[in-house]
């Protein structure tokens, strides 16, 4: 069997060190059946877990009948609609897929063959929610504005109909709740307080965005929500799942940690590839370098998409990026990118924001990824400059 794996979430035994997590949130989760419900921020950077611990979650949630996991990644969502209509689906279907109703998706089916006028002049013939669904269809079709809030609403009135309950995951929450701003955020929160059916997870790679959502006096979420943090896995925890994979030393073992940071996918990457690599052969420094580069290249693409969306905010983000590892200091960065220091602060605000930065102390930041960290850095080596750099005679 394979021994790494990455490029999805896992579950199982590829599922490590986060019982404590996972125990918290089915307990949160759990809640929602006898009214003690808490909305749920699982605030964690890229490449943590996150997704992964809410798959576990809505694994162990199988044995319970009466509470229906509802998953929906938010990052990318283009517009409120798409929300609205991505939301009102994945309800309908956990409903239905947890339930074995099969009755209601065919009702809906059927309803929705009929004709608009046909369908509203029959809802006061049809359930709560079937109506609600249908209301929320035809809307759509409409292009009615705002019908994510009546999405938002939906798992509510299934669970009245029904006697169910729902756990709401929404997965990369930040990114909405950026893009669509504070009064959306707002807007969320009215709604979600009144519900007793549902319980909310948000999650979120943006750490700074999501911590002030919890814990900023003006944020509408102030106080209003459970937090639960992941961080890097500890590093006996890397060294034992590591070394029992593979034939690797003490000191390899060490640099395996450092290099990766113990971010779980790293782990999981950079393990994969050694193992498919070397198999059972004995890891020598020599062999864990080749294979991290090779984990670079593979993340390429990857990384220049991460540098080209801050690029098409601004160039300025760009440049701040790529000189960060090797400048710490705002005035280094600043005389190195040509531009009064001044001006940074408002830049450096915003890549904290979205988690892609951190400061150290007073006027110093680094990248959060050391992979990533260790990539842009290689991109100021002559031989690897892509963006037509000058290279030295
Ligand atoms: N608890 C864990 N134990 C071992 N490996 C893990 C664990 N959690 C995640 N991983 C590894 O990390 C990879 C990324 O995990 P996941 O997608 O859950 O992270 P994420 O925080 O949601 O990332 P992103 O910010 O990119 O959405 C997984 O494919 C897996 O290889
Ligand atoms: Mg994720």
């Amino acid at each position: 069997m394979e021994p790494f794996k990455y490029g999805k979430p896992v579950t199982g035994r590829y599922f490590i060190n986060r019982e404590e997590e996972l125990d918290r949130l089915y307990q949160v989760a759990c809640g929602v059946k006898n009214g003690s419900e808490v909305n749920t921020a699982l605030i964690g950077l890229r490449r943590t877990g996150k997704t992964s611990l809410l798959h576990n979650l809505i694994e162990r949630l199988e044995e319970d009948k009466e509470i229906i996991p509802v998953f929906l990644d938010c990052y990318g969502i283009p517009s409120q609609n798409t929300f609205s209509k991505l939301l009102t689906e994945r309800v309908k279907d956990a409903y239905v897929k947890k339930t074995k109703d099969m009755g209601y998706g065919e009702r809906i089916k059927g309803l929705l063959k009929k004709k608009t006028s046909e369908i509203l002049s029959k809802t006061s013939e049809i359930e709560v929610s079937i109506s609600h669904y249908l209301s929320i269809r035809v809307g759509l079709q409409e292009g009615k504005e705002d019908l994510w809030e009546d999405s938002l609403k939906y798992a509510e009135k299934i669970g009245e109909d029904k006697d169910v309950f729902f756990v709401m995951m929404l997965d990369e929450f930040s990114d909405i709740g950026m893009r669509w701003g504070e009064n959306f955020v707002k807007r969320i929160r009215a709604i979600i307080q009144h519900q007793s059916r549902c319980m909310y997870i948000l999650t979120g790679s943006a750490v700074t965005y999501m911590t002030e959502l919890v814990e900023s006096e003006s944020s509408p979420f102030y106080r209003q929500l459970n937090t639960i943090k992941l961080d890097e896995l500890p590093s006996d925890v890397v060294r034992s799942f590591v070394g029992e994979r593979l034939d690797i030393g003490e000191k390899e073992l060490d640099r395996f940690v450092e290099i990766t940071g113990g971010l779980p996918d790293y782990t999981q990457r950079l393990g994969y590839i050694l193992y498919h690599k070397y198999g059972e052969e004995k890891i020598s420094m020599e062999k864990l370098h080749d294979a991290y580069d090779e984990m670079l290249d593979n993340l390429e693409m990857e990384f220049k998409e991460t540098l080209n969306r801050f690029n098409q905010r601004s160039g300025v983000y760009g440049d701040i990026i790529l000189s960060l590892p090797h400048h710490e200091r705002i005035s280094r960065i600043a005389e190195e990118i040509n531009m009064p220091q001044s001006a940074l602060p408002n830049y450096m605000k915003y890549l904290m924001r979205v988690g892609i930065v951190k400061k150290k102390e007073r006027g110093v930041y680094r990248l959060t990824d050391p992979v990533f960290n260790d990539w842009v850095e290689r991109l100021e080596e002559p031989t690897m400059v892509p963006y037509g750099g000058a290279s030295p005679a």
